[in-house]
Formats: structure tokens, C-alpha cells, sequence
């Protein structure tokens, strides 16, 4: 049977390239900066201007699809995960990055049916990757098959993490708990490419091991969440529960034997859930 969203994902593709060279022209110019909800949490006309232009692009092709993006919920629209096909939209995953041109950025575009998601699409533009799976029919780099390490050895792991945009005194001591925990097990080494879309896509190629966050929102894990589990991959909560979309804290491994190592290392906290109203 044909499949019935091969046309939307066909379109993610295709708008999250257009996007991809929208962001790679920005990062030879200037860009202006401004904050969201602290002073680290940065956004640029440029994720606005991207945004904009994947929804308008979407909608004219599926204008009775529901959106969730990133800087549309930062301007007051709800994020409501529901049963509708619902487009959720991260338009530079990395805008740290973006702004200060370190070179991981990435347009990430999932795409929920029944809250489930069916396809995802990461585009790291600068690095010209196109991540994509499609739920069942497995994960793909540029067309090449994607499939997660067979490291089961958490000793001989690399783990990617980030530091997130919460400076609070408390928030950064629980983040370094984690990251002491982790280094100490020991494991070979712990990254970040300042992007959650890009060190999942890391998870998914078998590069890294293992990717966990709290602080995390939907728009920056729910495209790359399917690649992960289409690469053969493992998503969790960092409490050992199932992964919830909308909590905010992710981990995603190669294996149940590594995310278990990682979940009793972790020191987990709650975050405001992205869905809370
Ligand atoms: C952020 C990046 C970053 C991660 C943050 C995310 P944004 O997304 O993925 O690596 O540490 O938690 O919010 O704001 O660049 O789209």
C-alpha cells in the first residue's frame, strides 16, 4: 500500500533544504540577537523568518494541519500536542551556535499523527546532512541507512549532554552531579554539538553512544527521537520511565544496557512541561 504521508515528508525535505540554505546565508552575514526566558536563551530574525517560512509553506499544502514551533509558542501559541497530524518545528536547533557561527546547526521538523510521530527530518545545513526516517521503514543519512553502535560497554562510551540555558546556582549543581556521575563510571569521553536535533542524529550514526538532556522542548527532540529508534536506538525519561515528548528531558542510547548505566548516574529534576498551559 502507498504510503499516505510520503507527500508531507517529500515536502519536510524539500522546505527544511530551502530553510537549510535560508540559515547558511544568515551565518556569512550579521546577526542581530535578541533573548527569550533568560539572557542565554537566545533567538535571532532569522529562526523567526524560518519558521515562518516552513509553516506558510506547509500550509498551503496541508492547510488543515496543526503546528507547534518553537518561536511561534515563544510569541503566545499553545503548545498542544493532539490526535490532528501536527508539523513540530524547531527552526535552527543550535541558535547559540547559529549566533556565535559555530558550524552545528540544524532545521528539525517532525511530524505527529495520533500524538505518535511518523517522520522526522533533521537538515544540519552547514555540514549538508539530511537526517530522515520514517516510522517503520528505518532512519537514513543522505540516503545511506543509519544504524546506532553495538557498544554495550558503558567504559568504552562516548556520551553527548548539554548544558542547556538555565543559569540557576541550583539547576548548574544537579547538571554537574550528572556530568561527575557520568565522567566517573568512567566513560571514554562526554560531548555536545550544541544542538539536541544534531547529537541525537550522533546517536543514531553510531558516533556517540548515548545523548541526555533535561531542559530539552519538543520542537528540539521529536524529528530526531524517530531517527534515533529507526537507527535501532533506545529512547527513555531520565528516571528510567517512558520518554515523554513533552517533559522536556530525554535520554536517547544505543542500547537498554547503556541507558540504564546512564539512568543511574543521572540526578534527574522537573521542568515546567512544554504542554502545561
Ligand atoms: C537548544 C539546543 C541546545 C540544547 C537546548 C535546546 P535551540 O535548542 O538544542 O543544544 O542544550 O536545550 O533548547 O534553542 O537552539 O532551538
Amino acid at each position: 500500500m502507498a504510503d499516505p504521508w510520503q507527500n508531507a515528508m517529500d515536502h519536510a525535505v524539500a522546505v527544511a533544504r530551502k530553510a537549510g540554505e535560508v540559515v547558511c546565508d544568515a551565518l556569512r552575514g550579521d546577526r542581530a540577537v535578541m533573548t527569550k526566558s533568560s539572557v542565554v536563551d537566545l533567538v535571532t530574525q532569522t529562526d523567526q523568518k524560518v519558521e515562518q517560512l516552513i509553516i506558510q509553506s506547509v500550509k498551503e499544502k496541508f492547510p488543515t494541519h496543526r503546528f507547534i514551533g518553537e518561536e511561534s509558542v515563544a510569541a503566545g501559541e499553545p503548545c498542544v500536542l493532539s490526535d490532528s497530524p501536527t508539523w513540530i518545528i524547531d527552526p535552527i536547533d543550535g541558535t547559540t551556535n547559529f549566533v556565535h557561527a559555530f558550524p552545528f546547526v540544524a532545521i528539525s521538523i517532525g511530524f505527529a499523527i495520533n500524538k505518535q510521530v511518523e517522520f522526522g527530518v533533521v537538515f544540519s545545513c552547514v555540514e549538508d546532512k539530511m537526517f530522515t526516517a520514517r516510522r517503520g521503514k528505518g532512519a537514513f543519512c543522505n540516503g545511506e541507512p543509519l544504524q546506532v553502535s553495538r557498544q554495550e560497554a558503558v567504559e568504552q562510551a562516548m556520551v553527548a549532554t548539554e548544558f542547556g540555558s538555565d543559569r540557576d546556582a541550583d539547576v548548574v549543581d544537579k547538571i554537574f552531579q550528572s556530568l561527575r556521575n557520568i565522567l566517573c563510571l568512567p566513560v571514554h569521553g562526554v560531548r555536545g554539538a550544541g544542538s539536541a536535533a544534531i547529537n541525537m542524529c550522533l546517536v543514531a550514526s553510531g558516533c556517540v553512544e548515548a545523548y541526555y538532556e533535561m531542559g530539552i522542548h519538543v520542537w528540539d527532540v521529536a524529528a530526531a527521537s524517530l531517527i534515533v529508534s529507526e537507527a535501532g536506538g533506545v529512547l527513555m525519561d531520565v528516571d528510567g520511565g517512558d520518554v515523554d515528548l513533552m517533559s522536556r528531558r530525554i535520554i536517547a542510547a544505543n542500547s537498554k544496557t547503556i541507558t540504564e548505566r546512564l539512568v543511574k548516574a543521572i540526578v534527574p529534576f522537573s521542568l515546567p512541561r512544554d504542554d502545561a498551559t
